[in-house]
C-alpha cells in the first residue's frame, strides 16, 4: 500500500546568500549540512540545506539564493506560502525575545489550539514557529541556541487556495492525508506519522492573485515529502499519474535523495522523495564534515572552479 512517512523537506527561492545563511543558521540556531548547486538549468545557483541535529529528512529547509541572478517571484494564491517549523512546548517567549533582538517582527497567535509565533524570511517568506508538546527530533544546539529551545524540525507547510477542496480530494486521495480539523479560513490535514512534518495546512485566499511558480526570490518553490523507498515512489507515482495528474516528473537523482515531483491541485509543487541507499547527507562528507566542503554532483565537478566563481561568498 503506497504511504508517506511526513516530510523529507521544505525549499525556497531567497534573495542574498549570506543573508539566508544568517537567518537560519544565526537567528533560527539551524545547522548548516550542505552546500551545493541547482541541480536544473543552466545558471549557477547556490543549493544550501539546513537542518536540525541529526538531519532527520522531516527537518530539512532547503534554499535557492536568487539574489544574484535577480530572479523575483511573487506570493499569491494557489501557491505554498507558509513554512512551519516544530519548537519545543514553552519555547515561544525564548524565541521573541531571540527574533526580536534580531530586529525580527514576530506575532504570537493560537492556531488548532496551538501557540504559534509569526515572522519572515528576509526575502519575504512567512514562517511559523508551532508550540509541540512531544516531538522526538532532536534541535541542533550548535548554533547558540539551547536543547530546550532549540527547533525539533518542520511542522509541516500553508498552503494559499482560492478553494480547498480540490487539494483535499489530491491529499486524502495521493498522499494518504488524514486527521482533517477546519478552523475559520484554514482546513489542516496530516500526511504521515505524527511529530514527521506532515502537517498540510490549507488556508482559503481568494483575494490575492495567483502566486508564482518559477523559481523567483521571496517565494517556497516545493514542499517534499518522505516517500521512505523506491517502490513506494514508484507506485505513489503510477497512482497520481493514472489518476489524471499527469503532470508529474521522472524520477530525478539530487544526489543525496531520489525524487518525481507532481503539482497538485492547490498549486503546490509536491515532491515525493527517497533518501536511497547510496544517498544521504554523509554520502560525500562525513556526520562531523557535513556543509564544510562545497559539493558538486558528478555531472558538474569538471566546471567545478568556473561554477564556483560565479556564485556569492558566503561565510557560514
Ligand atoms: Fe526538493
Amino acid at each position: 500500500m503506497p504511504h508517506l512517512a511526513g516530510s523529507h523537506h521544505v525549499t525556497l527561492s531567497v534573495g542574498a546568500a549570506q543573508a539566508d545563511v544568517d537567518f537560519h543558521v544565526a537567528v533560527l540556531g539551524l545547522r548548516f549540512i550542505k552546500r551545493t548547486v541547482l541541480f536544473d538549468g543552466s545558471i549557477p545557483i547556490y543549493h544550501l540545506y539546513y537542518s536540525n541535529a541529526d538531519g532527520d529528512p522531516s527537518a530539512v529547509v532547503t534554499t535557492f539564493p536568487l539574489g544574484k541572478v535577480g530572479l523575483t517571484g511573487r506570493r499569491g494564491t494557489n501557491q505554498a506560502r507558509e513554512v512551519l517549523l516544530s519548537a519545543p512546548a514553552g519555547s515561544l517567549d525564548y524565541w521573541n525575545s531571540r527574533l526580536t533582538g534580531h530586529a525580527i517582527e514576530c506575532r504570537s497567535v493560537t492556531v488548532f489550539d496551538r501557540r504559534r509565533l509569526l515572522f519572515r524570511h528576509p526575502c519575504g517568506i512567512e514562517y511559523a514557529l508551532v508550540e509541540v508538546d512531544q516531538d522526538p527530533r532532536r534541535g541542533y544546539t550548535g548554533g547558540g541556541v539551547p536543547e530546550e529551545h532549540a527547533i525539533h524540525g518542520i511542522y509541516g507547510i500553508g498552503v494559499h487556495v482560492a478553494k480547498p477542496d480540490n487539494m483535499v480530494e489530491f491529499s486524502d486521495g495521493h498522499l494518504g492525508a488524514g486527521d482533517t480539523l477546519e478552523e475559520g479560513d484554514r482546513v489542516r490535514l496530516v500526511v504521515g506519522k505524527p511529530a514527521q512534518g506532515g502537517a498540510v495546512e490549507l488556508v482559503v485566499n481568494r483575494t490575492d492573485d495567483p502566486g508564482t511558480w518559477t523559481l523567483g526570490e521571496g517565494t517556497i518553490h516545493h514542499f517534499a515529502f518522505n516517500a521512505e523507498t523506491l517502490e513506494n515512489q514508484d507506485e505513489l507515482k503510477f497512482a497520481i499519474e493514472g489518476a489524471g495528474y499527469t503532470d508529474i516528473s521522472e524520477l530525478k537523482d539530487r544526489k543525496y535523495f531520489k525524487s518525481v515531483y507532481v503539482r497538485s491541485p492547490g498549486g503546490m509543487l509536491v515532491e515525493l522523495a527517497v533518501t536511497h541507499a547510496e544517498g544521504g547527507w554523509t554520502c560525500d562528507e562525513s556526520p562531523k564534515e557535513l556543509g564544510t566542503r562545497f559539493q558538486l554532483p558528478s555531472q558538474f565537478e569538471a566546471r567545478r572552479a568556473e561554477i564556483f566563481a560565479q556564485l556569492e561568498e558566503i561565510n557560514i
